[in-house]
């Protein structure tokens, strides 16, 4: 982020969360179950899967850690009763990490009989690389038994092609991000032209592989080199699928993969918790920033 970014990041802090929530409304499904049902009724019906993800995360005890759990449980219900083209997606410490890993394992377990039960699929997003090891053994451990379980890798990360070559067997399904936290240099690439060549090492894998791999990116550079490795690799759609945020303007892409017949998967970020994920969207991207200003002189 240049100053001057940093300037209107730290300035957007001290706007009223009333004004941060107009911003949010394009990038979080609902600030309700109801409203986000309604909302992923109408995106199925125009053909996009979805995964859906409680807001939240870093979940500071053992009764809030189960109580998001069982959220996430009536979640896979309310999927099953609305027959809906969705999955989920958790973050390790919003079901409790930051309680030991123990527990952690053991919500997840949970949420794994109860995706189980729906015939559902739960994915663990990736966090910050503190988290790395901890998540990877976890999948590995549930994944034993549980093959409806997936996996996030960071393309940022020096490490994340030889964690996939030591992660890959015949149902392993990864999304693969660029990663979304400030790590340092000895550890993750910062320039974007390594991050995205690295993206574009893995990705080349994964389909030489024909391992299940969620393409999660904007980049319309990486979007493109896909469409170029799909077809050197004859890449069946039954392999990969397209992911992206929801709220974030990629219709000429959308359009262009529903013709290829491929899936294309919206993230959708939904509940109480908007207010972190909505500052985490500007920092990430802050001329879409001015998208709240705009909407604030419009009203
Ligand atoms: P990049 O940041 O280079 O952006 C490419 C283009 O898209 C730019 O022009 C930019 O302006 C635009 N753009 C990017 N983000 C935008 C936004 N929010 N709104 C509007 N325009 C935007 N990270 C992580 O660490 N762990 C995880 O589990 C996940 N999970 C995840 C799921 C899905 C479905 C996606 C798409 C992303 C994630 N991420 C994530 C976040 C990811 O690591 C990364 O930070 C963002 O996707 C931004 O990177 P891009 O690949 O889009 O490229």
């Amino acid at each position: 982020m240049n100053i001057i970014n940093t300037i209107f990041f730290n300035t957007l802090k001290i706007f009223p969360k009333r004004f941060i929530k107009i911003f949010s409304k394009r990038y979080v499904a609902g600030f309700t179950l109801e409203e986000t049902l309604n909302i992923c009724k109408n995106l199925n019906s125009k053909g996009f899967a979805l995964t859906l993800d409680i807001l939240g995360e870093h979940t500071k005890s053992a009764e809030e850690a189960k109580n998001i759990t069982n959220q996430y449980q009536n979640l896979f219900e309310s999927i099953h009763k609305n027959n809906l083209d969705a999955n989920i997606s958790v973050k390790p410490t919003h079901i409790g990490h930051d309680l030991g890993k123990e527990t952690f394992k053991s919500n997840l377990s949970i949420l794994l009989d109860t995706a189980n039960n729906y015939s559902n699929f739960i994915r663990i997003d990736m966090e910050s690389s503190n988290l790395t090891d901890d998540t990877l053994s976890v999948y590995s451990d549930l994944f034993k038994e549980n093959e409806n379980l997936g996996i996030v890798l960071q393309a940022y990360l020096h490490r994340t092609l030889k964690d996939l070559r030591n992660l890959s067997n015949e149902n392993l399904n990864f999304r693969l991000c660029k990663g979304i936290y400030k790590e340092s240099s000895d550890i993750a690439f910062q320039r974007k032209e390594e991050i995205n060549k690295n993206y574009i090492k893995i990705l080349d894998y994964a389909l030489s592989k024909q391992i299940y791999i969620g393409i999660a990116t904007h980049d319309e550079s990486i979007l493109e080199e896909s469409y170029r490795l799909i077809k050197k690799h004859k890449a069946k759609p039954k392999n990969f699928e397209f992911q992206a945020l929801y709220g974030v303007p990629l219709d000429k892409w959308y359009k262009r993969h529903f013709r290829n017949n491929y899936k294309v998967r919206l993230y959708m970020p939904f509940g109480d918790d908007w207010y972190d994920y909505s500052l985490r969207r500007i920092k990430e991207n802050p001329s879409i920033a001015m998208y709240v200003l705009k909407n604030l002189f419009k009203k």
